[in-house]
C-alpha cells in the first residue's frame, strides 16, 4: 500500500490532528492556540464567492477548436490562420435567471460562452443559444434582469413583471417567441446551438473589414423538452445537464459543434431594411449565407469545477487582432460590464487565475500590485515598472491596430422605438413553426402568462397581434382555456397527505 502524503498547514508544516481540538482537560474548553481549528473554520467561511449576477447556474468543459475551412479572406486572427490549426477552448453554458442552485431544465435562454486560448491572447465568445436578444439598449439591461429575478416583497419570480416589461418593449417579441417555443428548454447544453448574437467585425491582412455574426451549430441535433417532461425531470433531478454533460465526456462521447460565420462587407451596412447592428434582428441566411469555419469538440471535464468554471471570467471585451466590435451600442455596454463584474466577483487580478490566464501567449502588462498579486511580470528588470522607460520593458505594437472605421452623425440619444420592421422577423419565425409547434408555443405561453393580470395580458396580446393575428388568437385561447382547466382540476389531486 502506498504511503499517504502528510497533511500540512497552508504554510506547509505537518498537522498533528485533523479531528481533535486541543482542550484544557478532557472536557474542554478549547485552547485559542489551536490555530488549525481556527484556520479550518475560517477557510470554510470563505468558500463561497458572489454568484454571477446573471447566468449563475452553469455547466462547463474543456476542449479543442479545429479550423476546417480557410477564412483568411475575412480575418487575420491567428487562430484561423491555417486549416488544421487547433486551439484550446474552455466552455460554460448557463441559464440566465436562476440562482446557482436552480434546476437545469427550466424554461430560459441558455448562455453559450467560449474562451479560445489563442497564441495572440484569449478570445471570448460570450453568446446565447438564441441569435438575438430581448432588448437593444444597455440602459434597459438592469431593468430587464430585475423582471427575471425575485420580487422584492414576495421573494418569488414574477410573470407579471416579465410580461409588463416585454409589453412595453415590443422589440422583445422576437426573443420571447423563441423562449416560449420548443427551444425554450433544451435537452442539454449539447443539444443546442450557440450564437454570438451581436454583430462583430473581422479584418484581414489587407485591412478590409467585414461585419460578422458567429454561429455554432450542434452536431448532436437540436433536442428540447416539453414543459411536462421538464417538470417530471425536475421532480427527480435538478442537475440533469451536469449529469448528462459530465457523463458524456467521461464516456468519450464528446459533444461537437460546427462553427460558421455570416459576413457582410463593411460598406453594405445600411443597405438592409433592418439595422444590421440591432441585437433584436438576425441576418437572413438567404442574404448572408453561413460560411463554414471549423469544429469545436469539448472533450475534458475540468479536474476542479470551481477552479475552472466558477472562476471563469468570460468577457466580450476579450478580442484578439483580426476580430473586433461593431457599432452595436448594447455590445459597448457589455464591453464595460463584464470585466467590472469580474473585478467584483473574483478580484483585481482575476485574469491570472488558471481558467483565465492565457495558455498560449505571454502576459506582459504594467498593472502592478493589489490583492492576490500571485504572478510576476517584472520583465527581468525591476526598474521597468512604468512606461515609457529606457529599459527592456514591453511596448505596444501599432501593427495590430484595426483598420479605421468611418463614423458620422450627431452625438445624441437616439430612441429606437417600436418600428414595423420589429415584427417582420418574429412573423417569419412564427410562420416557420408547424401546427404542432404552434400549439406547444400557445400552451407554453399559457403556463407562463397564466398568473398575469388582465391588463398585462391584453397589452401582450396587442404586441402578438402585430406579429400575426393567429399568434395572438392562439395564445389568448390557450390562456383562457388554461384558466378553465385550472378551475376544473379536482382538488384531491393537489391535496397534501395529512400526518395522522
Ligand atoms: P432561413 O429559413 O434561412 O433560416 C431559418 C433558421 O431558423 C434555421 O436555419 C434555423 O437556424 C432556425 N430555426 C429553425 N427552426 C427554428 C425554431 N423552431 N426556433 C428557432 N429557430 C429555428 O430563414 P432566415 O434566415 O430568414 O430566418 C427566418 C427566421 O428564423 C428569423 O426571422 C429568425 O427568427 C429565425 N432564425 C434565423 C437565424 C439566422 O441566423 N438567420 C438563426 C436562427 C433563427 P439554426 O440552424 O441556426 O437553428
Ligand atoms: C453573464 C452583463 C447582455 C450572455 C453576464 C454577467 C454580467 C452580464 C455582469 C456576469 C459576468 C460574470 O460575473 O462572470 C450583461 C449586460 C448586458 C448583457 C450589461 C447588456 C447590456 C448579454 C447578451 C448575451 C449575454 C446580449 C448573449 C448574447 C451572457 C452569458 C453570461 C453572461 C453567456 C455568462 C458568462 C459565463 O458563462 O460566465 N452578463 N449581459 N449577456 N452574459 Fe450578459
Amino acid at each position: 500500500m502506498t504511503k499517504k502524503p502528510q497533511l500540512t498547514t497552508s504554510a506547509g508544516a505537518p498537522v498533528v490532528s485533523n479531528e481533535t481540538t486541543k482542550t484544557a482537560g478532557e472536557r474542554g474548553p478549547a485552547l485559542l492556540q489551536d490555530y488549525q481549528l481556527i484556520e479550518k473554520l475560517a477557510h470554510q467561511n470563505r468558500e463561497r464567492i458572489p454568484e454571477r449576477v446573471v447566468h449563475a447556474k452553469g455547466w462547463g468543459a474543456q476542449g479543442t477548436f479545429t479550423v476546417t475551412h480557410d477564412i483568411t479572406d475575412y480575418t487575420c486572427a491567428d487562430l484561423f490562420s491555417e486549416v488544421g490549426k487547433q486551439t484550446e477552448v474552455l466552455s460554460r453554458w448557463s441559464t440566465v435567471a436562476g440562482e446557482s442552485g436552480a434546476a437545469d431544465t427550466e424554461r430560459d435562454v441558455r448562455g453559450f460562452s467560449l474562451k479560445f486560448y489563442t497564441q495572440q491572447g484569449n478570445w471570448d465568445m460570450v453568446g446565447n443559444n438564441t441569435p438575438i436578444f430581448f432588448i437593444r439598449d444597455g440602459y434597459k439591461f438592469p431593468d430587464f434582469i430585475r423582471t427575471q429575478k425575485r420580487h422584492p416583497k414576495t421573494n418569488l419570480r414574477s410573470p407579471e413583471a416579465m410580461f409588463d416589461f416585454w409589453a412595453a418593449q415590443p422589440e422583445s417579441v422576437h426573443q420571447v417567441t423563441i423562449l416560449m417555443s420548443d427551444r425554450g428548454i433544451p435537452v442539454s447544453p449539447m443539444h443546442m446551438n450557440g450564437y454570438g448574437s451581436h454583430t462583430f467585425s473581422m479584418w484581414n491582412k489587407e485591412g478590409k473589414r467585414h461585419w460578422v455574426k458567429f454561429h455554432f451549430k450542434t452536431q448532436q441535433g437540436i433536442k428540447n423538452y416539453t414543459n411536462e417532461t421538464s417538470e417530471k425531470i425536475i421532480g427527480s433531478t435538478r442537475e440533469k445537464y451536469q449529469e448528462e454533460l459530465y457523463n458524456a465526456i467521461e464516456e468519450g462521447n464528446f459533444p461537437k459543434w460546427t462553427m460558421y460565420i455570416q459576413a457582410m462587407p463593411e460598406e453594405e451596412a445600411g443597405q438592409q431594411s433592418y439595422n444590421p447592428f440591432d441585437l433584436t434582428k438576425v441576418w437572413p441566411h438567404d442574404d448572408y449565407p453561413l460560411i463554414e469555419v471549423g469544429e469545436l469538440e469539448m472533450n475534458k471535464n475540468p479536474e476542479n469545477y470551481f477552479q475552472m468554471i466558477e472562476n471563469a471570467a468570460f468577457s466580450p471585451s476579450n478580442v484578439v487582432p483580426g476580430i473586433g466590435f461593431s457599432p452595436d451600442k448594447m455590445l459597448q455596454a457589455r464591453i464595460f460590464s463584464y470585466a467590472d463584474a469580474h473585478r467584483y466577483r473574483l478580484g483585481t487580478h482575476y485574469e491570472a487565475l488558471p481558467a483565465n490566464a492565457p495558455k498560449n501567449s505571454k502576459v506582459n502588462h504594467y498593472h502592478k500590485d493589489g490583492a492576490m498579486r500571485f504572478f510576476t511580470n517584472d520583465f527581468g528588470n525591476p526598474d521597468a515598472y512604468y512606461e515609457p522607460n529606457q529599459y527592456e520593458g514591453p511596448v505596444a505594437d501599432f501593427s495590430v491596430k484595426e483598420p479605421p472605421l468611418r463614423i458620422d452623425g450627431d452625438a445624441d440619444r437616439y430612441h429606437q422605438d417600436e418600428v414595423d420592421v420589429d415584427y417582420v422577423q418574429p412573423r417569419k419565425l412564427y410562420e416557420m413553426f408547424s401546427d404542432e409547434q404552434k400549439e406547444r408555443l400557445y400552451k407554453n405561453y399559457a403556463a407562463a402568462m397564466g398568473p398575469c393580470s388582465d391588463s398585462v395580458k391584453e397589452r401582450w396580446y396587442a404586441v402578438l397581434e402585430k406579429v400575426h393575428p393567429d399568434y395572438a388568437a392562439g395564445v389568448k385561447n390557450a390562456v383562457d382555456s388554461l384558466d378553465t382547466d385550472v378551475n376544473t382540476v379536482p382538488i384531491t389531486e393537489n391535496t397534501p397527505i395529512e400526518d395522522n
